[in-house]
């Protein structure tokens, strides 16, 4: 079966409900707690205790009580997890599910960009690895970038990365200038007006949503910008009836099951694709949950001298936000 373009070995609904059934006692049993990105699957959204967006999630992973996390997204998430808890277990379906955006940001080039702005405060993206949080001053997330970037004073240069998308959209919105890292989301930076123009002409009286790691062309046409769960907030309490959203597909159900009247229409991709799958978020299956609890692993395990340098910055983010 296909989820979004990606191919998925889905199981039939008696070992879907059976799977089910496992994972809840293990849970039970092992005093976890399952954390799930909008983006993935529903099998997987439906089965989470909390289903969020990366601050809201990074959130519960710093509260939680539990003995496990078991998070399903992408390997920066379940690594900002341990961050926060090294006591506790953190298990991920898969953890080869990395984000390349993260990835396209190595450690070692970005001290190198570092050094040519000394004295500049280093703001970065939660998607991100654990040695470019260490380089960090502040982490943020879709969700509070602009509410960190007002708090630094004015007279102070920003470094912004890895996402020059998001950057390049708190720049215009602010009116400020920062120095971008020029990283980018393959999901989202795939989508171009010119193709998203036609569906809106289709679509008379569609409002166009849009996540900010979007490119400009796609920003300044949206009618709302906003986090994942910023969109699902907009989409729920607006007057509007139809939205073309332009961010991963996964959120649909999620934004299907709060305003079920509504209809969600993915922006499309280009003229073959009718949106833009993350492929990495797909890889949590159902079945790879529930063997990474039977299992304990993959467990994600950070080297304490780089936790301690990457939890700093993500502190300052939870203080901030
Ligand atoms: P949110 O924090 O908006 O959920 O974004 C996560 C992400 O990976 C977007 O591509
Ligand atoms: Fe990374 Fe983009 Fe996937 Fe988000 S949607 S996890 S930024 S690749």
């Amino acid at each position: 079966m296909t989820v979004f373009g990606v191919e998925n070995d889905m199981p039939g609904n008696e070992q879907k409900k059976d799977l089910v059934e496992r994972i809840e006692r293990l849970r039970k049993e092992m005093r976890a707690i399952i954390l799930a990105h909008y983006y993935t699957i529903p099998e997987v959204q439906d089965v989470a205790d909390i289903v969020g967006d990366s601050l809201a999630l990074a959130r519960a992973a710093e509260s939680t009580d539990a003995d496990v996390i078991v998070f399903a997204g992408v390997y920066f998430m379940g690594e900002t997890a341990s961050i926060l808890n090294p006591d506790k277990v953190v298990l991920m379906p898969d953890d080869r599910a990395g984000c390349p955006l993260a990835d396209s940001c190595p450690a070692d080039e970005f001290r190198v960009f570092k050094a040519e702005y000394p004295g500049a405060v280093v703001i970065s993206y939660i998607n991100s690895t654990a040695e470019i949080k260490a380089e960090s001053d502040i982490i943020c997330t879709s969700s509070n970038a602009e509410r960190i970037v007002r708090q630094i004073p004015e007279d102070k240069e920003i470094i912004f990365g890895p996402d020059r998308n998001l950057g390049g959209y708190i720049m215009r919105k602010l009116e400020r200038k920062m120095i971008l890292w020029q990283g980018y989301c393959y999901v989202h930076d795939a989508f171009s007006w010119d193709v998203i123009r036609k569906a809106v002409e289709k679509y008379q009286g569609a409002e166009l949503i849009a996540h900010p790691e979007c490119r400009e062309e796609v920003l300044e046409h949206a009618d709302f910008i906003g986090s994942t769960s910023g969109l699902l907030n907009y989409t729920e309490n607006s007057k509007n009836r139809v939205f073309i959203v332009a961010t991963e597909p996964g959120i649909l159900y999620e934004m299907r099951k709060r305003a079920p009247g509504k209809t969600f229409i993915p922006a499309p991709k280009d003229a073959s694709q009718p949106w833009s799958t993350c492929t990495q978020m797909k890889q949590n299956t159902l079945e790879k949950l529930y063997e990474c609890m039977e299992k304990r692993r993959p467990r994600i395990i950070v080297e304490e001298g780089l936790r301690q340098a990457a939890l700093r910055p993500i502190l300052r983010m939870l203080e901030m936000s």
